[in-house]
């Protein structure tokens, strides 16, 4: 509740390649919420929440586990790896966290097995480099192919250790296991594998619920939920650069299907960008500064720490790409934006947004389907502000040429900006006095 009036249903989703900061948001305005969902994705995603000077970050439970009392949701349109489940709620409560009465895992959200895993492994080592999308390798689009064609195995399935070891010697005889077979891979046996989930289950188990009948009666009690959404716009399986994409919808269309909610229970959607742009993997990147030592894609990556949550991998780095986010904001109609890491940019005299791509020579505004072929960017360049903004603790007094860089941004994106991150630490968010979200928390 905020002022008296519920904060209306929120999805926090990414505009560009993921890790824009979603988890340090999601964990800023949870305090609004009675209960924060994840929607889609897995063990993929790597979100970053930094409380006083300790960093804490979670690739399955949602970031408002951060906020006692809040209720946390990992929703049916999610993959689930049980045992890095369990090793993060260890590490959750070992830092004191409690979730014994608030975490709800969807009895119908699939479950990534190990030879799931391990055909991920397989694509991404394949002899042929252009295969690769350089995935995290942590099995998410087998698992989302296997509940495509019908034979994933769901979490309710883990209770039955009999019909578990029959369904996986399933898949070991059918495709998948010929696939890892062909490669010259053994895959572990199915009783040893049912066993494991089993006894996974059996941790998980006071957990498990009809996530979807339960959000449903709890927004009907009067509770407000937050969706947390994973990856970003452009990893989306069908509006990213596909194939480089990741298996599933991450935009906020996605919420309705990976939770069970009707559209009409969306409020509201907030888009969350970083100051420039970055990557891991492969896939097209226009705005990228592959321009070595000293330059700045290299400045950028070690200002930002740009190195993935999840794999520890260098993020390729570059300016903000404006086609690509207004083609983000096209899609998901954001009512507002973040933009974190602005401090990053402290650091430069000038500061770059790509507004249109050359390609063969004609100009586009928008996002081609294709990846073949070049992306020129055509750049537009602002004056930097060359001043230390961590730390400011409110929007008015950010300099003003940082003022004009979030404006142009405003205007080539299509939507508003409401929040500007100064630094990864809770306190290092600067709410826009008047905007779209101040007037949604009631700040
Ligand atoms: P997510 O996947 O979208 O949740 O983002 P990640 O946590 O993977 O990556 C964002 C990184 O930026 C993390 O290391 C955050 O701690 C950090 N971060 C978030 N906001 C800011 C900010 O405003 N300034 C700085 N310097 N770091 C930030
Ligand atoms: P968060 O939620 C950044 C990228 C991978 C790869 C592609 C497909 O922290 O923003 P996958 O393992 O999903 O099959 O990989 O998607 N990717 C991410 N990049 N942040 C993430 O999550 C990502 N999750 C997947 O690097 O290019
Ligand atoms: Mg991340």
């Amino acid at each position: 509740m905020s002022g008296g009036r519920r904060v209306p249903n929120i999805a926090v989703v990414g505009g560009q390649w993921g890790d824009e900061g979603k988890g340090k948001v999601v964990d800023l305005i949870s305090e609004h919420f009675a209960v924060v969902a994840r929607f889609q994705g897995g063990p993929n995603a790597g979100h970053t929440v930094t409380i006083g000077d300790r960093r804490h970050a979670v690739h399955q439970v949602p970031s408002g586990v951060f906020r006692p009392g809040v209720r946390i949701v990992i929703g049916n349109g999610t993959v689930v790896d049980p045992e890095k489940l369990i090793e993060e709620l260890d590490q959750l409560t070992a830092a004191g966290f409690d979730l014994a009465d608030r975490l709800f895992i969807s009895d119908r959200a699939h479950v990534i097995l190990p030879l799931l895993q391990q055909l991920d492994a397989l694509s991404e080592n394949s002899a042929d480099p252009g295969a690769r999308i350089g995935t995290t390798q942590r099995g998410i689009g087998p698992t989302y192919e296997a509940k495509a064609a019908r034979w994933g195995i769901r979490v309710a399935d883990l209770s039955d250790p009999i019909q578990l070891e029959r369904r996986i010697q399933r898949m070991l005889d059918g495709p998948a296991g010929r696939r890892l077979r062909d490669a010259g891979e053994q895959p572990e046996a199915a009783a040893g594998v049912a066993r494991r989930a089993h006894a996974q289950w059996r941790r998980l188990a006071p957990h498990v619920a009809d996530t979807a009948m339960l959000l449903n009666d709890w927004i009907d009690g009067g509770a407000n939920v937050l969706f947390e959404g994973a990856q970003g716009t452009l990893l989306d399986l069908d509006h990213g650069w596909y194939p480089y994409v990741t298996s599933s919808s991450t935009m906020a269309g996605g919420v309705c299907a990976g939770l069970g909610l009707a559209p009409k229970l969306i409020g509201g959607v907030l888009g969350v960008f970083k100051a420039y742009a970055s990557r891991v993997g492969a896939g097209p990147m226009p705005t990228e500064c592959d321009d070595g030592p000293g330059g700045v894609g290299e400045r950028l990556r070690e200002r930002g720490r740009e190195y993935g949550t999840t794999t520890g991998r260098p993020r390729r780095c570059g300016w903000f790409d404006g086609v690509a986010a207004r083609y983000a904001n096209r899609i998901n109609r954001f009512d507002c934006i973040c933009v974190t890491l602005l401090d990053v940019l402290d650091a430069f005299d000038t500061v770059r947004i790509a507004v249109e791509y050359r390609v063969a020579d004609r100009r586009t505004p928008t996002v081609p389907p294709s990846v073949a072929g070049a992306m020129e960017p055509v750049f537009e360049t602002l004056a930097g502000w060359g001043s230390d903004t961590t730390g400011i603790r409110a929007w008015d007094a950010l300099p003003e040429a940082a003022r004009r860089y979030l404006g142009r941004i405003e205007e080539i994106v299509g939507a508003e900006v409401a929040l500007a991150g100064v630094g990864p630490e809770r306190g290092q968010s600067l709410v826009r006095p008047g905007s779209w979200l101040a007037r949604q928390l009631g700040r």
